[in-house]
């Protein structure tokens, strides 16, 4: 047989690599514990058709998608917010709203594997459904500061926009949905010329072309100039308002907002409203993303109802917690190897090692039947902090032999006072 390796783009996570990355989604979980948002989780394979609705060009060519062998469409989900709305509108329909969503678990897009972009890759999800106010746009927003913040993440900041801006201007042309999300698309992926040859008028163009220049270092001098510039559009204007309130509450309460893009679009086809993405200076890729998308669930059979969300890519954010030397889900705990002398101590040496884990010490019991120095040498190897041996003339004294492993030193210690010597 040959020997094989990972199927391109998809990874292993060893040691430190699968530590940070399950630190940091314990992290999100602390932070929607924080904001009141309750855990579900959803199947990783989700109907193909319910995937696509509004995945948007770019995710829709990056599923994976397959037959089951009942012969249906069926897809890998390449995020959650698709399967949040069907849960809304099926086992959460009678709730009352608010309902605060939150989801942690591995999604998949065809993406071409390079540094923070893989096949198989983990977000954080939080879907706040049932509000149309800004006070639900902000929440979205502070809750992934906090999160970022807790995770002791420095210099990160938010790019904002707002889809209601976009397509005002693109419908006042009567544009098609379709039109105006293949402009989307293209602005997303910053092809400006590609997403102007789109707009059907030349004045159209010259609109979309004149709202991009209005980009200024502070986001507030920003907004109050789209104000100016879609001033006659009912549509955009309601928009840029909204966007000035979502503002005012974050950036009062601490939410490093760097910059409004007016010509800021992202690739999923849902958003109606705001959308953000957030970076770091060491990655020149999102470190999150979300919005506000209004009418997902009344697509799929809902009531209409407002929505909005994000995601945090989590193997992104290790990335840049890495860069900036911050080691998360690297703190410790003692380790501590049992070891009986001989067969006959067995059972006594197991009853210690169940009792050490009942006072939540890490033991690891010797298993490969090895004489003690190979056994002692092999775990102080493996960063291994205490060897427990245990021994006749000890046990004879309700006693065992504690050895610090690194300063090879070694005590009798009484098994009663053995789990608080370990942590002390
Ligand atoms: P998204 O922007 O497509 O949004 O993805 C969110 C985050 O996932 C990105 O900002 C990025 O950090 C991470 N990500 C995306 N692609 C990759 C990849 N190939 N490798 C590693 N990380 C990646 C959504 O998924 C929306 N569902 C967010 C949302 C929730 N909007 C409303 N509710």
């Amino acid at each position: 047989m040959p020997t094989f390796q990972t199927v391109r783009g998809m990874r292993d996570l060893l040691d430190q690599e699968a530590q940070a990355l399950t630190g940091i989604i314990s992290k999100a979980r602390e932070t929607a514990l924080l904001y009141g948002y309750r855990e579900v989780i959803t199947p990783v394979v989700e109907s193909f058709e319910l995937l696509n609705a509004k995945a948007g060009e770019e995710i829709r060519k990056r599923m994976f998608i397959f037959k089951d062998l009942g012969d249906r469409n069926v897809a890998l989900r390449p995020e959650f917010t698709a399967s949040i709305a069907r849960i809304t509108t099926t086992a959460l329909k009678n709730e009352p709203k608010p309902l605060r969503l939150f989801s942690a678990g591995s999604v998949y897009r065809y993406d071409e594997p390079q540094r923070g972009r893989f096949r198989e890759f983990w977000q954080s999800n939080f879907e706040l459904i049932g509000s149309n106010r800004p006070e639900a746009d902000a929440e979205i927003l502070l809750l992934t500061d906090s999160f970022l913040k807790s995770l002791g993440l420095r210099g990160f900041a938010f790019k904002l926009g707002h889809m209601g801006v976009l397509r005002g201007i693109l419908g006042e042309e009567d544009m098609d949905e379709k039109t105006q999300n293949a402009i989307f698309q293209r602005m997303d992926k910053k092809e400006y010329q590609e997403a102007f040859k789109l707009a059907p008028t030349e004045r159209c163009r010259r609109v979309l072309e004149g709202l991009l220049q209005l980009r200024s270092d502070d986001c507030f001098e920003t907004v109050e100039k789209i104000k100016c510039y879609v001033a006659g559009n009912e549509r955009a204007r309601v928009a840029v308002e909204n966007l000035d309130d979502i503002l005012k509450l974050v950036v009062a309460n601490g939410c490093p907002v760097k910059v409004v893009e007016p010509g800021f679009a992202r690739g999923l086809e849902y958003y109606t409203g705001m959308i953000f993405e957030v970076y770091t200076p060491e990655l020149d890729i999102a470190l999150g993303g979300g919005g506000r998308y209004d009418k997902l669930i009344e697509l799929f059979g809902g009531e209409p109802t407002p929505a909005v969300g994000c995601a945090h890519g989590i193997d992104r954010v290790a990335l840049a917690l890495q860069a900036q030397e911050n080691k998360v889900g690297d703190e410790r705990e003692k380790r501590v190897l049992v070891f009986a002398v001989n067969d006959a101590l067995k059972v006594e040496a197991l009853k210690i090692a169940q009792s050490l884990r009942q006072s939540g010490v890490i033991v690891e019991f010797e298993v490969m039947g090895r004489r003690m120095a190979k056994a002692l040498e092999d775990a102080d190897k493996r960063r291994v902090d205490y060897a427990v041996i245990v021994g006749e003339r000890e046990l004879k004294e309700d006693a065992v032999m504690l050895r610090n492993l690194a300063k090879r030193e070694q005590n009798v210690v009484p098994v009663k006072e053995l789990a608080e010597k370990i942590n002390s």
